[in-house]
């Protein structure tokens, strides 16, 4: 691995097989979440890939929720090239995308706070982020019982962006939620 060539490029329909073959292998071990492959092919131009001497090493997504926030999703990295700096390399991209998208704050969900850490996210609550957020959460089988760590990062900012529905810390006027809220106390009210 020491003198193995890393690259890290946009993703291509051939790497579909390998992401989701490696991101479901890891689901198993109940390190991250599943991905269908209706999911990953969709999205396909969210990921980017790396390659170690040329073959499939790692992958990772970048997923823009709104004008003001962006997720980090399915980073996954092979376990015999974890360690090495790969993972890194992978946000390393997805950070320069965002920012050269102008979104300026990225989140993740994730079990691995400490890499997260490592590559200058900071640890949050799930409250503190927008409603928009948990869009996709509902579609989880985790949804009411979520177990992942909240992470975000801000990244440098074009002032020339005007971001829709004002500005990127206030984005629009939406109820904060969080994980499991359609569980209230004493159940929904009449009419809900
Ligand atoms: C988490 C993951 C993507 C990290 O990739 P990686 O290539 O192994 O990480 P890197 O070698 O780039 O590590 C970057 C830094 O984070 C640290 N780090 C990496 N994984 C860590 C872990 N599990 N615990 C603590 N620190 C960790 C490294 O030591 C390194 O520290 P440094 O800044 O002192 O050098 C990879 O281990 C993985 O695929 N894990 C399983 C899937 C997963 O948990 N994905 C995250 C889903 S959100």
């Amino acid at each position: 691995m020491a003198d193995a060539a890393v690259t890290v490029r946009p993703a291509r329909v051939a790497d579909a097989e390998p992401i989701l073959q490696l991101v479901n292998e890891l689901a198993i071990r109940q390190v991250m979440l599943p991905r269908s492959p209706a999911s990953v092919v969709e999205r396909l131009r969210d990921f980017w890939i790396a390659e170690v001497d040329g073959a499939f090493a790692g992958c990772g997504a970048l997923a823009i929720t709104w004008t003001d926030i962006a997720e980090v999703r399915s980073l996954a990295v092979h376990p015999d090239h974890q360690r090495h700096g790969i993972g890194r390399r992978l946000v390393d991209a997805l950070v320069a995308e965002a920012e050269q998208l102008g979104v300026p704050k990225l989140f993740a969900f994730t079990y691995v706070p400490e890499f997260f850490t490592r590559v200058g996210f900071a640890r949050t609550e799930h409250e503190q982020l927008p409603h928009k957020v948990f869009n996709d959460c509902m579609h989880c089988p985790k949804f009411l019982a979520c177990d992942e760590i909240a992470m975000t990062r801000e990244l440098a900012q074009d002032p020339g962006i005007s971001p829709l529905f004002g500005t990127p810390q206030r984005s629009f006027p939406l109820p904060r939620c969080t994980p499991g809220f359609g569980q209230r106390e004493g159940g929904l009210p009449a009419g809900d």
